[in-house]
């Protein structure tokens, strides 16, 4: 900032604090939280004076970028003439200098009724300090941290004013193709959920005026993660039973904990473009679950349904949006070019307007940007701060998920020599993982200094960066990485993706670990010492000689800023490891989409009737009993099951109790299990609850989670651990669209993971 910047900002800043003193508010208290009645009244008034210009600028979400600064003076007259409702991720130099402060202060002062303007960004895993990816962060299966993740998030954020992230996405993927699992929770209805509220929580907590407090965006509605053949943007074809019991859950969920704003998808859905999808936005979200926030489109969307050939221009484009109820247009000006057109031919109505912007400023208001409307005074040492990276350390520690642990490789001793190899064994950069827009590598913490640091008393590290990144094919280093390897008592791979290999765009066809990983595996296994492999990646991959030839492997996601001291605490054993995969880990991508909630088929696989490539080889035509649902090289069974992770202990589940085996509608069932540590050290067990409804009016999933706890044993101890099953829980959609739990009989497992577990029967029945 040179300094006249610098003191017209100081200027502006005493300005807005006269102001605020002026009317009775200390710079740091939350906005006076107005009730419903008082924001509706509020927002009559203002409808009221505004001019159709006014109202249609709040409608739209501009880029800070598409102006540059040589037009800052045009930005200000637009946000002076009302022609803004908001901006979005900001980029605090780009507009000469300008503060997001600046340009709020022309809206507050100078456009004609002083709205405020909202600015949004993507938070999605962390401001600065940066969290595991979210599927990362899905394999801690606990929804304190995940909300805390988002806590700390929206903490920074609005230490630099923006009070509005797109995040929590919670579309379901059951396709590890797909860049974008990597910031998804996962593939279940229900853990997706759970965290997925957890996240709205920490972003927008109880009080939404609260000056660190920000909007939460739900996306991507609907239906984005089930692109055919998980390429990015494709369209996706969900059946309505499919669409209502797997992908709107955890929407209904966030709207349900008062989630302030949505954002509609890219894709179309079952051949509708979901950014002008009449029946999910209207009827759906505001129809039957009565929700009051605003619906912003995607980035660009508004004008894709051009080449997606459903809107014939510009203004048609816009025309099928405000009809189709998204109230905010992002990035696209077409509500700005085309709506006084459309609502003077009476193809959107002026109460559709109001009632677009209403959604507008009621998230304004409940935000109470109209008396706080600038970034709060206070807010030093918040960013990277000791106890932000403390807990980005623990997410990190927590999402970690141990595969396989032959022989006890892990963990590893402190006073080994251990050969690190491996194109991420020191990343700074790629450990943050996608979507980090403020992340920055320099505030990494890697695993090179975090190992050396733990063995610098008794052991040794000797570090070979072999492979210059995950993609590189160049063998030439491997000669140095087997020499080392061959010094060490162990060899600790660390590989996978890089980031750049996951997240919007970046789908692949192949999941396997690129590059010329597999060779270098290969190679280190002929020196027969221990391997430990770590695999950082924003998909389940498939191991192939990687799991053959790995003592041990350990998925540790993008795991953040504190990757490194995070890895080192679980890798040496400081503290547990515990994570569980929130998704199915296939064996090779010919089995995606895979997910534990399927339907059995006609013809369900068992281990002994399916017929497999060696029965082919050896002239057996089909295995007896006769064909059933797999495939002939990769079988039937996944590699990881949903909800499968080891520790460095092992328990035992015995004594399943039902509280009765039969429950009339409406009642509440209680199952118990008793879980004891059978190991040598303490450690955290996630216990899983599923059920299966045997027989429906359609065909239902073969297992379902429908809860989870957390319990921490040492050595020896036992816990009874139970669950609450309400009859509601086993609702579902019938082929008329009613929900409805059918009476009739259930398996029930209590279980470490989705293909295992104590069985127990139960009935449901009639009132
Ligand atoms: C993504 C959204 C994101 C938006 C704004 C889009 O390309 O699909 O998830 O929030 O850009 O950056």
């Amino acid at each position: 900032m040179n300094n006249t910047i610098k003191n017209r900002w100081r200027i502006s800043r005493t300005i807005a604090a006269i102001t605020i003193a002026i009317c009775g508010i200390s710079p740091a208290a939350n906005a006076e939280q107005l009730s419903d009645a008082q924001i509706e009244q509020k927002i009559d008034q203002l409808l009221n004076k505004m001019t159709l210009t006014e109202k249609i600028g709040q409608l739209q979400l501009r880029d800070w970028g598409m102006y540059g600064a040589d037009k800052t003076d045009q930005l200000k007259q637009d946000i002076r003439e009302g022609k803004i409702g908001g901006f979005l991720n900001v980029n605090f130099d780009a507009v000469a200098g300008n503060t997001i402060d600046d340009l709020q202060r022309v809206a507050v002062e100078e456009s004609p009724n002083g709205i405020p303007l909202i600015n949004g960004q993507d938070v999605i895993h962390g401001y600065k300090t940066i969290f595991p990816i979210p599927l990362g962060q899905a394999a801690s299966w606990n929804p304190s941290i995940v909300k805390q993740g988002a806590r700390i998030a929206a903490e920074e954020a609005t230490s630099e004013g923006i009070r509005w992230t797109f995040a929590p996405m919670i579309d379901i993927s059951r396709n590890p193709r797909w860049g974008r699992i990597a910031e998804s929770l996962g593939e279940d209805p229900y853990l997706t959920s759970v965290l997925g509220v957890a996240m709205v929580e920490g972003f927008q907590t109880d009080d939404p005026t609260r000056r660190d407090a920000m909007a939460a965006s739900a996306k991507h509605f609907i239906g984005y993660g089930a692109a055919e053949a998980g390429r990015d943007y494709n369209a996706a074809y969900i059946p309505e039973t499919t669409l209502r019991d797997i992908y709107l859950p955890p929407f209904k969920a966030a709207v349900d904990a008062n989630l302030l704003t949505i954002m509609s998808s890219y894709n179309t859905l079952n051949d509708i473009p979901a950014t002008a999808n009449k029946k999910m936005l209207k009827d759906v979200l505001r129809g039957e679950w009565k929700f009051n926030g605003f619906v912003v489109s995607d980035w660009n969307a508004v004008l894709e349904m051009l080449p997606h050939g459903f809107a014939k221009d510009a203004k048609h484009a816009a025309e099928l949006t405000a009809n189709g109820g998204v109230d905010f247009e992002m990035h696209t000006t077409t509500f700005e070019e085309h709506l006084p057109q459309i609502i003077k031919e009476g193809k959107f109505t002026l109460a559709e307007l109001d009632q677009a912007v209403r959604n507008i400023l009621r998230v304004k208001y409940k935000l109470g940007l109209h008396t706080n409307p600038y970034t709060r005074e206070g807010r030093e040492n918040i960013i990277l701060s000791e106890s932000n990276l403390a807990a980005a350390r623990q997410a990190a520690r927590e999402s970690f998920v141990l595969l396989k642990n032959d022989n006890n490789a892990l963990p590893l001793k402190k006073n080994q020599t251990v050969a690190l190899i491996g194109p991420l064994a020191n990343v700074p950069h790629e450990q943050l993982g996608t979507w980090i827009y403020n992340g920055d590598k320099k505030d990494s913490h890697p695993f090179l200094p975090a190992i050396e640091a733990t063995l610098k008393d008794a052991g040794k590290v000797i570090y070979i960066p072999t492979l210059k990144n995950s993609r590189d094919t160049d063998t030439s280093n491997f000669k140095a990485a087997i020499k080392a390897a061959k010094k060490a008592d162990v060899i600790l791979f660390i590989g996978g993706e890089e980031s750049i290999l996951t997240g919007e765009g970046h789908s692949r066809g192949r999941i396997d670990l690129p590059g010329a990983q597999h060779a270098l595996v290969d190679a280190l296994a002929k020196t027969n010492k221990p391997l430990v492999t770590v695999i950082m990646a924003g998909r389940p991959l498939a191991l192939g000689n990687v799991l053959e030839h790995s003592d041990a492997i350990m998925m540790a996601w993008h795991p953040g800023t504190m990757a490194g001291p995070a890895l080192a605490d679980v890798l040496f054993g400081d503290y547990g490891p515990q994570g569980k995969l929130p998704l199915t880990w296939p064996v090779d991508v010919g089995q995606t989409p895979i997910y534990y909630n399927r339907m059995a088929t006609g013809r369900p696989a068992t281990d002994d009737n399916y017929t497999r490539m060696e029965d082919i080889e050896q002239g057996v035509f089909q295995h007896v009993p006769g064909n059933s649902s797999n495939h002939l090289d990769l079988g039937h069974l996944p590699q990881y099951p949903f909800g499968f992770g080891l520790t460095y202990s092992s328990f035992k589940y015995s004594d399943i109790k039902l509280s009765t085996n039969k429950i009339a509608l409406g009642s509440t069932l209680t199952s118990t299990a008793t879980i004891t540590n059978t190991g040598k050290v303490t450690a955290t067990e996630t216990v899983q609850l599923y059920v299966q409804d045997i027989v429906g009016s359609v065909t239902r999933p073969i297992r379902e989670l429908k809860g989870f706890k957390k319990v921490s044993l040492k050595p020896g101890e036992s816990k009874t651990v139970s669950f609450t099953l309400h009859t509601d829980a086993l609702a579902f959609h019938n082929p008329d669209m009613q929900l409805v739990t059918e009476p009739g009989d259930f398996n029930l497992w209590i279980a470490a993971h989705a293909q295992t577990g104590l069985a127990a029967k139960f009935e449901v029945t009639e009132k």
